[in-house]
């Protein structure tokens, strides 16, 4: 376990006869113990969710109930697809990452044939599913969730840590209906030249990332833009039938909006989809723009510590 939190130890939590007996002296933590997880420390519940490389499922630490989502990886896939190198760079960098607005990776374990990632439980599920059931969103569920994904956003490039794959598939939500940036597995340290092969969906990305050039954290703040489109209008603004249809509708900015999308929004818009990264909105920017001022839900912007 990488990190103290509610799955820090099983050997502290406080009994009956803890509470009368003389005090004794602090016990080592679990971390300290160095003692790893296995599978017989979990019940494992109803799945929530697909992947790629296999599953999410509910599942609770038996010794202190406390309830996470487990990710089951197939390791054959894995290594079929040569994920393994992009599997421990998202256990390295979500791991670290404290954020309210971004889903907790709380450790991983292994068998012989599966990795398994313990991470935070998001009660309200996939932001995918609930665009799709709810068709499109408002202003104030829209700028709400822009507000809390620039948010999350701007700690993880102050940790130079670029996403590089934000879309609602990726995104979750937790108890009060807030963003949860989940899925790390493209992120990685800023700047970055690597050439990855790029699959799926091209809908989010920024011309310097489809055209392999040199990218950095501005690739995020596209798919801000990218991703507000969609809220709004359920669909995303540069989506066709075809990769390379796709591809030349982002290279020219083929943007074009519904009538009911207001005049601030599209203003926002605009603003992150520029082709010049570095004209891009910045996040503080984002933050205070007007259309963001007027109908985010502030309040959801949970003020948080930082080390
Ligand atoms: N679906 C996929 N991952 C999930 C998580 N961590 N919480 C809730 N639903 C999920």
């Amino acid at each position: 376990m990488a990190s103290k939190g509610p799955l820090h130890s099983k050997e502290n939590v406080k009994t009956a006869k803890a509470a009368i007996a003389p005090p004794e002296k602090p016990q080592p933590s679990r971390e300290e113990k160095k003692k790893k997880w296995t599978l017989e420390d979990f019940e494992i519940g109803r799945p929530l969710g697909k992947g790629k490389f296999g599953n999410v499922y509910l599942a609770r630490e038996k010794t202190t109930k406390y309830i996470v989502a487990m990710k089951v990886l197939s390791k054959t896939q894995l290594k079929s697809g040569h994920f393994e190198h992009q599997l421990r760079r998202e256990i390295e960098i979500q791991s670290h990452l404290r954020h309210p607005n971004i889903l907790r990776l709380f450790g991983y374990f292994y068998d012989t044939t599966r990795v398994y990632l313990i991470l935070e439980y998001a009660p309200q599920g996939e932001l995918y599913k609930a665009l799709r059931a709810e068709r499109k969103f408002d202003e104030k569920k829209s700028a709400t969730f822009v507000a809390q994904l620039a948010d999350a956003l701007k700690y993880c490039h102050s940790k130079k840590v670029i996403h590089r794959d934000i879309k609602p598939e990726n995104l979750l939500l937790g108890n009060n209906g807030e963003l949860k940036i989940a899925d790390f597995g493209w992120s990685v340290h800023s700047p970055s030249s690597r050439r990855e092969t790029l699959c799926g969906t091209l809908d989010y990305l920024p011309p310097e990332m489809i055209e392999g050039r040199t990218h950095d954290e501005k690739v995020d703040l596209w798919s801000v833009g990218v991703l507000c489109y969609e809220l709004l209008t359920g669909s995303p603004p540069f989506e066709t039938k075809s990769h390379s249809d796709t591809y030349k509708k982002i290279c020219r900015i083929d943007v074009h909006f519904p009538a009911h999308v207001s005049p601030g929004a599209k203003d926002l818009i605009m603003r992150l989809l520029r082709h010049d990264p570095k004209e891009r909105l910045s996040l503080d920017r984002v933050l205070t723009h007007p259309w963001i001022r007027e109908h985010a839900d502030v309040a959801s912007l949970v003020v948080h510590k930082r080390k």
